[in-house]
């Protein structure tokens, strides 16, 4: 299957603004979960696409799908940053078998990546904010841009509950920081403990890693396992306070 075969029928995919979000967020209502999925893959039929790190929310995310027969409705895509975990891998490995996914794989443009590794060796990011921004923009970023340049509407697996700067988040919301896309969030009320009730009940694949003391995983050099009573995200980038803990996905842009 092409990266792009789920999207292809729209050349140009919608974009959205200010004027548009109150009817969006009129249709979406207050639904979430599987239903706001239902939703979206209808109100954005081919142009609806998922973004996967394959965390605890992500194989909910599939499983829900999975559950209402709708993963053939939504392109897949993940960001391989080239610093992922070899569990991460093989819980990719596993979510393609199970429920038969078929990930569009986004990888850093070699020219950036090759400038950043020579100009800043391959660890810059403990060094300042600024550095990890800028490795989170080669290694992320760019390639998001690619990956939503087909689609009128991403879901993604951001909780309130996970971090300050979630706070505001919503069931949808306009995304002018991509151009105009709306975000899908299905689990934006869910709390950790719904998320991982759901993990268990279903017997879903997740990430080994959780069962080390990893509660929010990312790459490698930039996660560590939480100790007891510790916050979720305090293993992200754990040199940085609260405020900073974002990369630029899921930025604002007002
Ligand atoms: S991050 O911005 O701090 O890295 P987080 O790990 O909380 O994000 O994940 C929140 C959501 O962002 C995920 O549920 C997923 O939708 C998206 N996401 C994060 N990392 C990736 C990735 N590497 N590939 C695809 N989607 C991602
Ligand atoms: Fe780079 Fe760390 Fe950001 Fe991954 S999380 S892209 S290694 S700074």
């Amino acid at each position: 299957m092409s990266p792009t075969s789920k999207t292809e029928e729209h050349k140009s995919p919608r974009r959205f603004g200010f004027s548009d979000i109150g009817d969006v967020t009129q249709r979406a209502a207050d639904l979430g979960g599987a239903d706001l999925l239902e939703w979206a893959s209808e109100y954005f039929a081919g142009e609806l696409c998922m973004a996967c790190s394959m965390g605890p929310e992500d194989v909910v995310i599939l499983d829900l799908l999975a559950e209402r027969g709708l993963v053939d409705k939504v392109r897949v895509f993940t960001l391989d940053t080239g610093r992922l975990h070899q569990e991460t891998y093989e819980l990719m490995q596993a979510l393609r078998q199970r429920y038969g996914v078929e990930f569009d794989v986004y990888t850093p443009d070699t020219d950036a990546l090759q400038a950043l590794m020579r100009a800043k060796g391959p660890n810059s990011f403990y060094d300042s904010v600024d550095n990890r921004r800028e490795c989170c923009g080669v290694r992320k970023l760019e390639p998001l841009g690619r990956a939503l340049s087909s689609a009128a509407a991403w879901i993604t697996g951001i909780r309130k509950e996970q971090n300050v700067t979630r706070l505001g988040a919503a069931n949808v919301e306009l995304d002018l920081a991509n151009g105009g896309l709306i975000k899908v969030n299905p689990l934006v009320e869910w709390t950790r403990e719904d998320v991982w009730s759901r993990i268990r009940d279903r017997d879903i694949p997740y990430n080994v890693l959780h069962d080390r003391g990893f509660a929010s995983i990312g790459c490698a050099p930039c996660t560590r396992a939480i100790g007891p009573g510790e916050d979720e995200r305090a293993g992200r980038w754990w040199w940085e306070t609260p405020e900073d803990k974002e990369c630029g996905l899921h930025a604002h842009k007002d």
